[in-house]
């Protein structure tokens, strides 16, 4: 478990799959309105589907879309039937501040064993009673916190150290990926899993010197005749 996919585009699922490299997927709704999924939870579930069989048994996290506390727990029910491999989103709070949230997410994981992974936080300390309420997964959006003017490093740094200590199950998600270093910046300081546009795993790997290292190689080859 190192890097989820933050995308619901299926064409880019298949193909790090395929590679092997990622072990989740991680879905919002701004993802899935850019990738032109509509038409409610009957369209959400349609897209969703696909990507869930795709990937199964690896989890895949999908949002709620309302800030009511019945409403995010009807809806997490009902996202929990689509796959067992569904992880529920939950954000830490509402637009407004609201606490009910904390609330939900407690019920979920502990009366209706649906694994959540709390989203939008921006620190260490969101995240830490996020962990205590009992989420299996909590999302730090490192890069908005780097807009910010904060260190996204010493809020995860700060954020393992406070998991171990108390000894809590919460997976650390460093998120809102914004360069490629921050894949192994993030998981230095101790995030458990990064999530990235496909495109980060591209720059991960392609290297100019190594194109030109293996155009060598391959010349040389043709010269020696193999
Ligand atoms: C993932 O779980 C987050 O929803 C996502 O990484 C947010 O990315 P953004 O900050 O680029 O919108």
């Amino acid at each position: 478990m190192a890097i989820y996919l933050d995308t619901s585009n299926i064409e880019e699922i298949k193909k790090y799959t395929k590679m092997g490299i990622i072990s989740g997927v991680t879905t919002n709704p701004t993802i899935l309105l850019k990738e032109g999924v509509k038409g409610g939870m009957g369209g959400l579930k349609e897209a969703m589907q696909k990507v869930l069989q795709l990937v199964a048994p690896l989890p895949v996290s999908l949002e709620v879309t309302t800030n009511d506390p019945q409403g995010m727990i009807t809806q997490a029910k009902e996202l929990a039937t689509w796959g067992k491999n569904v992880v529920v989103k939950i954000t830490v709070h509402g637009p407004k501040g609201e606490l009910d949230n904390m609330a939900v997410i407690h019920e979920l994981e502990t009366k209706h064993n649906i694994r959540v992974n709390v989203t939008a936080m921006m620190s260490a300390q969101q995240c830490f009673v996020a962990a205590l309420a009992g989420a299996s997964y909590v999302s730090i959006l490192s890069g908005r916190v780097n807009n910010m003017g904060y260190n996204s490093v010493e809020e995860i740094k700060k954020l393992r150290h406070l998991l171990d200590r108390f000894q809590l199950k919460a997976k650390i998600i460093a998120a809102s990926t914004r360069e490629v270093l921050n894949v192994v910046e993030w998981l230095s300081a101790g995030a458990d899993i990064v999530t990235v546009t496909p495109n980060f795993i591209e720059g991960m790997i392609v290297h100019p010197y190594t194109k030109e290292t293996v155009q060598m190689f391959l010349n040389d080859a043709a010269k020696a005749g193999h």
